[in-house]
């Protein structure tokens, strides 16, 4: 399939007044490449942007009407600047050689095969990458560190792009500089980042080609919230980073299991733990478990660098955090089957939510996933509403599963509702309509703690959420 937009045809024919202008590149049109150089193509007009990806069909749908991925503001930042200095293309070879400085944003998974001589990682993509740098340059590179990596990823970088570099003239300066963005709030974070850290090896060499990314920010970013730092803690603080933000939930999701044990409520514990301004009250919503692309696999890559360290303690501190949060998820799927008389055999459970969290499309390693996993398992018939997420990706995985275009359809004569994702229109649902079309007694399990269970007591539902206990509305 060949990419013909005129989009793509202006990014591979380069006029001579364009080659003055200064180009870059990303590699990696995912969820972080696309809208980080939308906003750095935004701030900087000056720059000539292209963003490539070997994936034909998600170039297409960048220079389509339909943006591969959903994210509030993308299509706003996008659309006036693409064709102009925003370009997405699938010619790596092309964008490597016209560009300065090259970001590398593909995708880190975690490494599921094979046991042998992993980082934890699997590099094989971020690889690949480097080597058609290496292959198509034809000069000296400041190549950026993007993607989240293992700590002394840029060694490795380094040793592919100088064995493989076409000329012995040519020179590759790594920096790091990871994204910090969430899904969901991307455009938000990316034009209000709360810093932007750029690593760099602390030589005249490795300052200038951090300052010359720093350059890039600058024309957006508050100065003094463009950190500078050696490489390999830059590496390091975007797994820290993240670490932390899924220990504080895997921490309240434990108080949670607490709070519905001995009677207390857990949003009430949040707020006055949070009033702390030591501790603050970001992040301490108590939920079925947290999903997406990162913290899971950041979370084992840090826990496999610390044990190849010969840390196993900091590696058993850290892998708990994703033990308790495999076990949350557990937990609330078996909360539901044994609230609903031990059983959902031939039961119809309806999940509202599938993306593994609200304003994006992105299921990956969401929530809903293992949860419906065990309600499929225990024989349920499981319908499922996501206003996102395409329902032949969740047949994809779910043959069985019932996918339906509205809430109310999904919920119609259902056992129970299980609330997994916290999408906004789940709050303003008509739940007395929902509740009349149910099979009684209706059971909802609020698995974010989004809605006024008392209200829905009061309606007739029998309302179990995370970290509450409402013996009132549940006999
Ligand atoms: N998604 C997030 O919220 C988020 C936030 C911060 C950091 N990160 C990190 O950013 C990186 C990218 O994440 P993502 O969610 O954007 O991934 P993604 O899977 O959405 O996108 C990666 C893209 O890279 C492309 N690609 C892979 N190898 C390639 C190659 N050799 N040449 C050309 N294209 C290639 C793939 O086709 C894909 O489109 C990861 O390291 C991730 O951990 C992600």
């Amino acid at each position: 399939m060949s990419v013909t937009t005129t989009a793509t045809k202006t990014a591979a024919t380069t006029t001579a007044s364009e080659k003055k202008q200064k180009t870059i590149c990303c590699i990696g049109a995912g969820y972080v490449g696309g809208p980080t150089m939308a906003v750095i193509a935004k701030h900087c007009p000056n720059l000539r942007v292209i963003v490539v990806d070997r994936d034909e069909r998600r170039i297409e749908a960048w220079n389509s009407a339909e943006m591969p991925i959903f994210e509030p503001g993308l299509a706003e930042v996008v659309l006036p600047i693409r064709g102009r200095n925003l370009f997405f293309s699938t010619d790596v070879a092309s964008a490597v050689r016209d560009s300065e400085i090259i970001f590398l944003c593909v995708n880190t998974p975690t490494k599921e095969y094979g046991s042998y001589g992993t980082t934890g990682y699997d590099m094989s993509s971020y690889e690949s990458a480097a080597r058609d740098v290496a292959r198509f340059a034809e000069s000296s590179k400041v190549v950026v560190e993007k993607s989240t990596v293992p700590v002394r990823t840029a060694e490795m970088l380094r040793k592919v792009l100088y064995a493989n570099r076409r000329s012995q003239d040519y020179a590759f300066e790594i920096v790091s500089s990871p994204e910090f963005l969430a899904e969901g709030t991307a455009i938000h974070n990316l034009e209000q980042p709360d810093r932007m850290l750029v690593g760099s090896l602390d030589t005249p060499e490795g300052r200038a080609a951090a300052d010359a990314v720093a350059e890039i920010y600058r024309a957006w970013v508050p100065e003094e919230r463009i950190i500078k730092t050696g490489l390999w803690s830059s590496e390091l603080t975007k797994l820290a980073a993240n670490a932390f933000l899924a220990q504080r939930i895997s921490s309240i999701n434990a108080m949670s299991a607490l709070c519905e044990a001995t009677g207390a409520d857990v949003q009430q514990v949040a707020q006055a733990v949070g009033a702390d301004r030591r501790v603050g009250p970001y992040f301490l919503n108590a939920s079925v478990g947290f999903g997406g692309s990162c913290f899971g696999k950041d979370l084992a890559g840090l826990v496999y660098l610390c044990e190849s360290c010969g840390l196993p303690e900091v590696a058993e501190y850290w892998r708990q955090v994703l033990t308790l949060n495999a076990w949350q998820k557990k937990r609330w799927a078996k909360l539901v089957v044994k609230s609903m008389f031990g059983t959902v055999k031939n039961k119809t459970v309806c999940v509202l939510g599938f993306a593994f969290k609200k304003d994006t499309g992105d299921f990956r390693d969401s929530a809903a996933i293992d949860i419906i996993q065990i309600l499929v398992e225990e024989k349920a018939h499981v319908f499922v509403y996501d206003p996102k997420v395409s329902p032949v990706e969740i047949n994809r995985m779910f043959p069985t599963v019932t996918c339906e275009k509205n809430a109310y359809t999904a919920a119609y004569q259902a056992h129970a509702l299980v609330i997994v994702t916290e999408w906004d229109e789940f709050k303003t649902l008509d739940y007395a309509r929902i509740y009349a079309s149910m099979a009684k007694p209706a059971f909802i399990f609020d698995g974010r703690n989004i809605l006024d269970h008392h209200a829905l007591g009061r309606i007739g539902f029998k309302v179990h959420a995370v970290g509450k206990c409402y013996p009132q509305y549940q006999f």
